[in-house]
C-alpha cells in the first residue's frame, strides 16, 4: 500500500553516533520503507472516536481511532486470505467494533479485564431496543437507595483517596443495583458505570498517570449514569439508521487472553488480518491508570491487582526480568541498555523494563505469525521512545525481530512525530519521535 513519500534520511533519528551503530544500521536498513503519512496522525490517537456511536462513550484514552482501522480495513479488505480480523490487544475493541461495522467478523483479546467487559458491553450495546435504557435506568434508580452497598476493593489505597464517603457508597449502591440485571443491559449498563468512576472520583486519567485532584469538581452518581443513559439511547437512535446504511458483520468475539499466548486461545480461525497497537515502551502501568474500574469489579483486594500488574505485558517499570534466561532479543536492545548503563537514570529499573518489553514482544510477534493464514497482514501503531536522551527505535526493532520470524516489512508509515518531555528538553534539545503504523505481511 502506498500512502506517502518516502522519509529522506536527515529526518532520521541521529543515525550511527558513537555507540548507536546497531541503531544506524537498522535506520539505514528500513529507510527505503519508511515514508511519511502524516495525514495519518489525527487518526492514531482515540480523540477520532469522539463523534462514533458506541465507542464515544468510554474514554480509553490509549485506543486508536475507528477512521484508522475503516482505512486499512478498507484498502486491505479484497486481499484477505480470510475473513477474520483480529486485535490482540484490542483495548475498549475499536478493530472488532469496526469489522463488525464493515461486515467482517472480528476477534478482540486483552489482559486487562476491564478492557474486556468495555468491549463486550459496546458490542452488547448494538443489541438493545431504544429505550430500553431509560426504562431499565428508571427502574433501578426508583430502588438503588435501599440496597445493600456491594463490596469492592477498599484496601487499595487510591479508592479511600479518590472518593467522598458518601459518593463511594452511592457508587457501590449502583454496582448491586446493576448487578441484579440480566445481559445484554446488564454488560452495557456496566461499561456506562465503569465511564462515570472518573468523573465521580478525586482523579484524573493525565499523561501515564492517574492523579489525584483534590479540588477537582465531583459529578453526582445518579446524574452523571442518566447522562451516559441518555447518551447511549441517541447511540441506539444512530445505531438504527447505520444498519440501514451498511452492512453489517457478525458479532465479534471478545477474549480475555494474552496477545504472548494467542494460541492458547479459542480461535475459529486463522485471522486474514491484524490490526493493533500493543503497550508501548513507555513505563504507562494500566493497572494503574485503570485503578479505580479495576478495584470496583474485576479484583477483590490490593494482592489481586498487584498480580494482574505482573501478569499484563511488561511495559512497566515494575516489570520484573529473569536477566539470565532472558537475554535482550535483538542487537539494538543490548546497544541501548549498554548506552544506558553509563547514564544518570530517574529511574534505575528503565533499561530492566525495555529488555522485558522486547523479550515479551518478541513472543507476541511469533504468535501473531502462527495465527496468522498465510499471505495475511499486519497493521501495528507503535510509538518510539527516549530515556536519557537514548533513542529506543521500537518501530525498526520491532520490524527486525518481525522479519526474523518470517514476515515481510513492507513499509513503516510515519504518522507523527512527538516531542519529547520539557525536563527532557532541557537537558538535550528538541528530539522528537515517531509514532510508526508498521504494515507486514506473511508470505504464501
Ligand atoms: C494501546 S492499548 C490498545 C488500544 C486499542 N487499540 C483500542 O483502540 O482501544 C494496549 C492494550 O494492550 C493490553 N495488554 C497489556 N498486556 C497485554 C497482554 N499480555 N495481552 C493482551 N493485551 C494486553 C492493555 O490492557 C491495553 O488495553
Amino acid at each position: 500500500m502506498h500512502t506517502g513519500k518516502q522519509l529522506p534520511l536527515l529526518v532520521l533519528e541521529r543515525p550511527q553516533a558513537a555507540g548507536e551503530q546497531e541503531r544506524g544500521r537498522l535506520e539505514a536498513k528500513y529507510a527505503p520503507r519508511l515514508q511519511y503519512a502524516l495525514q495519518w496522525g489525527k487518526w492514531v490517537s482515540y480523540v477520532g472516536n469522539k463523534h462514533v456511536p458506541g465507542l464515544r462513550l468510554y474514554r480509553y484514552k490509549e485506543a486508536f481511532s475507528f477512521a484508522l482501522v475503516r482505512r486499512f480495513l478498507q484498502s486491505l479488505k479484497a486481499e484477505l486470505p480470510s475473513p477474520w480480523v483480529l486485535d490482540p490487544f484490542m483495548g475498549m475493541g475499536t478493530t472488532p467494533y469496526t469489522a463488525m461495522r464493515m461486515g467482517l467478523p472480528g476477534i478482540g483479546v486483552d489482559k486487562l479485564p476491564v478492557a474486556v467487559a468495555i468491549a463486550r458491553g459496546l458490542i452488547a450495546l448494538t443489541r438493545i431496543q431504544p429505550g430500553r435504557l431509560q426504562q431499565a435506568f428508571r427502574h433501578l434508580r426508583d430502588r438503588v437507595a435501599s440496597l445493600e452497598p456491594a463490596p469492592i476493593a477498599d484496601d487499595v489505597p487510591i479508592i479511600q483517596r479518590a472518593f467522598p464517603e458518601p459518593i463511594l457508597l452511592r457508587l457501590r449502591q449502583w454496582k448491586r443495583a446493576i448487578a441484579t440485571l440480566e445481559p445484554p443491559l446488564k454488560d452495557v449498563f456496566w461499561v456506562l458505570f465503569l465511564a462515570i468512576l472518573e468523573p465521580c472520583s478525586r482523579t484524573t486519567k493525565d499523561g501515564q498517570f492517574l492523579r489525584l485532584r483534590p479540588q477537582k469538581p465531583l459529578r453526582d452518581p445518579d446524574d452523571a449514569l442518566q447522562e451516559m443513559v441518555v447518551r447511549a439511547e441517541e447511540d441506539l437512535q444512530t445505531f438504527r439508521i447505520l444498519r440501514a446504511r451498511e452492512t453489517w458483520g457478525p458479532e465479534p468475539l471478545i477474549l480475555e487472553g494474552d496477545a504472548r499466548a494467542l494460541t492458547e486461545l479459542p480461535l475459529p480461525g486463522p485471522a486474514g488480518l491484524i490490526i493493533t497497537s500493543p503497550p508501548y515502551a513507555n513505563r504507562y502501568d494500566y493497572t494503574r491508570t485503570y485503578s479505580l474500574e479495576l478495584c470496583f469489579g474485576f479484583v477483590r483486594n490490593f494482592e489481586e491487582l498487584r498480580r494482574l500488574r505482573h501478569a499484563v505485558l511488561r511495559s512497566h517499570i515494575e516489570s520484573r526480568l529473569d536477566a539470565e534466561n532472558e537475554p535482550p532479543p535483538h542487537p539494538a536492545v543490548a546497544e541501548i541498555e549498554e548506552a544506558l548503563s553509563k547514564k544518570d537514570l530517574n529511574n534505575p529499573r528503565i533499561p530492566i523494563m525495555l529488555r522485558a518489553y522486547f523479550v515479551d514482544m518478541k513472543r507476541v510477534l511469533g504468535e501473531m505469525y502462527r495465527v496468522l493464514a498465510p499471505r495475511g497482514r499486519v497493521v501495528m501503531v507503535v510509538d518510539n521512545v527516549r530515556f536519557e536522551g537514548e533513542h529506543v527505535p521500537v518501530d525498526l526493532i520491532l520490524s527486525d525481530l518481525a522479519e526474523e520470524l518470517g514476515f515481510q516489512v513492507e513499509s513503516i508509515l510515519v504518522a507523527r512525530f512527538k516531542g519529547n518531555s520539557s525536563q527532557q528538553m532541557k537537558k538535550y534539545g528538541r528530539q522528537p519521535v515517531r509514532e510508526s503504523i508498521l504494515l507486514w505481511r506473511k508470505p504464501a
